[in-house]
């Protein structure tokens, strides 16, 4: 047992069923349907190899976005031939989650045998319950279709699925209900790294915010500012442009028919009130990027053409928060600066994760977008630590109970170990 949870180590595994939740979620490419990045998966190789190593009769859970939003909520096919791969033996798959085909296909499943059931999230009550005031209590998930339907045919439950523990949902917190469960190896190395960081950061403090996860980024802000974790913000992507409108600049009328569009409105009020409070801690962007007829034009504010869409942060921008990053002891990042999945629009995020690299500050990484910037620039062997969590490290460090980990704990002490 390590933090109240139990670990493989509580559990012998030979011949059993053992439902084992993983966090997969890629980005994807929005055109191809193509994983862009395999470092979640990569992560999960571990707890999956030595499941099947000691006998177990592994069948896999994972998702694959949420919803149109983001235009990544694909089948997970995909993931089963990676990880395959990156195991080097079979991963069975079905596109099915709960009905009779996959039933019967977990209960003919052999000693070390591998199945990854389909996008769990194609299961409603897991989608509905996607950051959604309608929220079932952990006893009430029993109930749920994706629980009734499989926990029968397991004798345990594992999850490794660190990055989504933050999701209240049935995948993640009802089989700890009625099942003997423990956590993965993932989980439990991320969950103890993660309890370490910020107790006494060095420093100077700083965090980078960006991406289009926007409820992440204002919790982080919040939190790290109200309780001094931090002593700057860096922002950009989506946040940055948020914060831009909230200052008045002219971010282009294209970005900010995004933001209303995107129902994130309300943010730039929010944005308000924290520079009231916390104004000279948040560092937004000095100049934007836009594409032009295919080509990258940089504007400071002030010269925003009024129908532009900023899609990265200036050249201005990046050699002031560069200058930050080496100025800094500690650094943690969440999100990209910009769209860097196209050339045009990736110099911001290239560079700041490039300094990343070259800085002698603790670096730390979170986030699957982030995750796969680090790959891209290839900086990955020179961090510090990353993590495959962005919301769920996010809570976490804003001192919450994730839910999955009161699940695992309410597991421990109801079943215990083996
Ligand atoms: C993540 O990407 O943070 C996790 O996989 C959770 O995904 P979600 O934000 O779609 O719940």
């Amino acid at each position: 047992m390590r933090f109240g949870i139990q670990t493989l180590d509580g559990f012998e595994f030979c011949g059993k069923t053992v439902l084992c939740r993983v966090d997969m979620n890629q980005p994807v490419n929005r055109e191809t349907g193509t994983l862009k990045s395999t470092a979640r998966i990569a992560a999960c190789v571990p707890t999956v190899r030595e499941l099947s190593d000691r006998g177990a009769k592994v069948v896999l859970m994972a998702h694959q976005g949420s919803d149109i939003e983001y235009q990544n909520f694909y089948c997970t096919k995909p993931h089963a031939k990676e990880l395959e791969k990156l195991l080097g033996r079979e991963v069975k798959w079905i596109d099915d989650v709960t009905g009779p085909a996959a039933r019967q296909m977990i209960s003919e499943l052999k000693k070390g045998e591998i199945l990854l059931l389909d996008n769990v999230r194609f299961v409603s009550e897991e989608q509905t319950l996607f950051e959604m005031k309608l929220a079932l209590t952990h006893e009430q998930q029993v109930m749920t279709q994706v629980v009734r339907k499989l926990a029968p045919l397991a004798d345990l439950y594992v999850c490794d699925a660190f990055a989504a523990a933050h999701r209240d949902q049935p995948s993640l917190c009802g089989f700890e209900q009625v099942l003997p469960s423990a956590m993965g190896r993932l989980f439990e190395r991320e969950y103890c790294v993660v309890s370490e960081l910020m107790e006494s950061p060095e420093r100077p403090c700083v965090f980078v915010l960006g991406g289009a996860k926007i409820s992440d980024a204002f919790i982080m802000m919040e939190t790290v500012l109200e309780n001094k974790a931090a002593d700057q913000v860096l922002t950009g992507g989506l946040v940055g442009n948020i914060l831009l409108a909230a200052k008045g600049e002219q971010i282009g009328r294209r970005s900010l028919d995004f933001i209303y569009r995107s129902n994130y409105g309300e943010y730039i009020e929010k944005a308000r009130k924290l520079y009231e409070r916390y104004g000279g801690k948040v560092m937004t962007p000095l100049d934007i990027a836009c594409v032009e007829k295919g080509e990258r034009k940089e504007y400071g504010l002030g010269n925003v053409p009024e129908e532009a869409a900023a899609v990265d942060i200036g050249s201005d921008t990046i050699k002031r928060y560069r200058e930050v990053i080496f100025g800094a002891k500690t650094v943690f990042t969440n999100g990209p600066m910009g769209v860097f999945e196209e050339k045009v629009s990736e110099s911001g995020t290239k560079a700041v994760f490039e300094a990343l690299g070259e800085t002698k500050a603790y670096t730390v990484v979170g986030g699957g977008d982030s995750v796969a910037a680090t790959a891209k620039y290839a900086v990955t062997d020179r961090l510090d630590y990353i993590c495959t969590g962005g919301g769920a490290l996010i809570r976490f460090l804003a001192g919450e109970e994730l839910p999955v980990v009161k699940a695992l704990r309410y597991g421990a002490k109801k079943f215990g170990g083996q």
